[in-house]
């Protein structure tokens, strides 16, 4: 479970997340959207624990973000953007490294299988610069997935992947929910969104402007006509996609 309470992240005197509230239960997938510069990086970032909060309280899987960082952080994992990698690792060697970080024991039972799931494990003795970007991308999932987290925050997680690799990964990440796991989710994709996420929370300039269920969304901004898509209903909360 994710809960958190009046979150706010400035940068020096610019508010880039205002007071924002909301709560994940095991087995939800919640949809982060809005405008460019809405704040989804910088929340995404605050609750994982990889940049400091100005103010408001993070539970992930019940332990506190700010008074267990150590015990929180073993909950999560942060999906960037970006796969980060070690250049003179191979794709074995970055998840070995992983394992020992995490103290993960049953690390010959768990590596291998997450390799075939992500479809890498021919690629088990190669480096990152001899895989494409969906590869890299694979790889710094199953990095992530190695230790089991119970909360995952994945920052536009679609972007450069082929159809294929689309797919794949809206299924992986539909396992893990299903498995029990709380995750959240930022993309512009949102025709995807829609088969992913059970509730979408959409961001303008830092705030909070709309959140709940799909359904719920859609009764919020359709005006009653049914049918109406989420990148129609984004349009409408957010006047479109000025700033
Ligand atoms: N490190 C930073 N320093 C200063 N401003 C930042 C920094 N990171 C993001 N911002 C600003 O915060 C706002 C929100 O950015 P971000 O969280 O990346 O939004 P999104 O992911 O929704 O596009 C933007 O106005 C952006 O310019
Ligand atoms: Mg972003």
């Amino acid at each position: 479970m994710i809960e958190v309470s009046g979150l706010t992240k400035r940068y020096g005197t610019f508010t880039a997340v205002r007071d924002l509230s909301f709560t994940v239960q095991p087995g939800e997938v919640l949809g982060l959207v809005g405008p460019n510069g809405a704040g989804k990086t910088s929340t995404l970032r605050s609750l994982a624990g990889i940049i400091p909060a100005n103010a408001g309280r993070i539970h992930i899987h019940g332990v506190d973000l700010n008074a267990d960082p150590v015990n929180a952080k073993r909950q999560l994992a942060f999906f960037p953007d970006e796969p980060r990698l070690f250049d003179y690792l191979t794709v074995r060697q970055h998840l070995n490294f992983v394992a020992r970080i995490y103290g993960v024991t049953d690390y010959a039972a768990l590596a291998q299988p997450l390799l075939e799931e992500l479809e890498i494990a021919d690629k088990a003795d190669q480096l990152p610069g001899e895989l494409s970007r969906g590869m890299k991308q694979k790889l710094a999932i199953a990095c992530g997935l190695l230790h089991s987290p119970r909360v995952m925050f994945f920052d536009e997680p679609l972007t450069g992947l082929d159809p294929l690799g689309i797919r794949r990964m809206k299924d992986s990440i539909l396992s893990r929910a299903r498995a029990g796991a709380a995750i959240v989710l930022s993309s512009h994709l949102l025709h995807l969104l829609e088969e992913v996420c059970s509730h979408v929370l959409i961001l303008k300039k830092g705030e909070k402007i709309a959140h709940g269920t799909l359904a719920e969304i859609s009764a919020q901004f359709a005006h009653g006509e049914t049918n109406v898509s989420l990148e129609e209903i984004f349009i409408r909360a957010t006047g479109g996609t000025e700033n």
